[in-house]
């Protein structure tokens, strides 16, 4: 896998300043609490109006809009699964929103993105397996993608914070990690 290009930090998503931030949004790209609602309030109007016209999105997929009032220059909103134990494909969506976004920020010409734990707020996902997804989809992308210099994953909390770093430790044992470049602790 492909490590040294991702990073870990805890912090808030919408102060962050890379090309494209990641959305964990609902299938009518309504707007809505957790993050959704962080990214929406920071976008200002113009971020509800420009999703009101793109319809719906699957799960497992995902819109790229502008990013408005935001430091970034694109939104990429991915609508994760809603955890229903497990045998509903919940992790080959989940791995999906990652590939998705990573393609679509690809194709707007994005050099860095920023994700946040897609699906493990009020879609329940198990945040360890979640934690391992992530890593693993994004690491799959970046073996085969230059253009990405920098990808993000964004902790807003330190249980989410935690499994991260455990994911990424158990990688650095297995001597799959080569250049980490951790930024612990709440971003400033
Ligand atoms: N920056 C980064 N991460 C954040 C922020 C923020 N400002 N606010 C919340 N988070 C974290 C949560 O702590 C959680 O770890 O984002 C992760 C995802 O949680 P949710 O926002 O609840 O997203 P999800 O579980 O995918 O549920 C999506 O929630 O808000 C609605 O419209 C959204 O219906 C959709 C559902």
């Amino acid at each position: 896998m492909m490590m040294d290009r991702i990073s870990i930090l805890q912090g808030d998503i919408t102060t962050i300043e890379v090309d494209a931030i990641v959305n964990a949004a609902n299938s009518a790209l309504g707007g809505g609490g957790g993050v959704d609602g962080a990214i929406h309030r920071a976008a200002g109007p113009g971020l509800i109006e420009e999703c009101s016209r793109l319809g719906v999105c699957d799960t497992g997929s995902a819109k790229i809009t502008g990013a408005y009032d935001l430091p970034a220059r694109y939104v990429i909103h991915a609508v994760g699964p809603i955890w229903c134990g497990g045998e509903d494909c919940e992790p080959a969506l989940l791995a999906s929103c990652y590939r998705r976004s990573l393609e679509l920020a690809v194709e707007h010409g994005a050099r860095s993105i920023a994700f946040p734990a897609i699906s493990c707020g009020i879609y329940g996902f198990p945040v360890a397996a979640a934690a391992d997804i992530a890593v693993e989809a994004v690491g799959d992308f970046l073996t085969t993608d230059t253009s990405l210099k920098r990808v993000l994953l964004v902790c807003f909390d330190s249980e989410v914070f935690g499994c991260y770093e455990r994911v990424l430790a158990e990688l650095r044992r297995r001597g799959q990690w080569q250049r980490p470049r951790l930024l612990p602790g709440p971003a400033g």
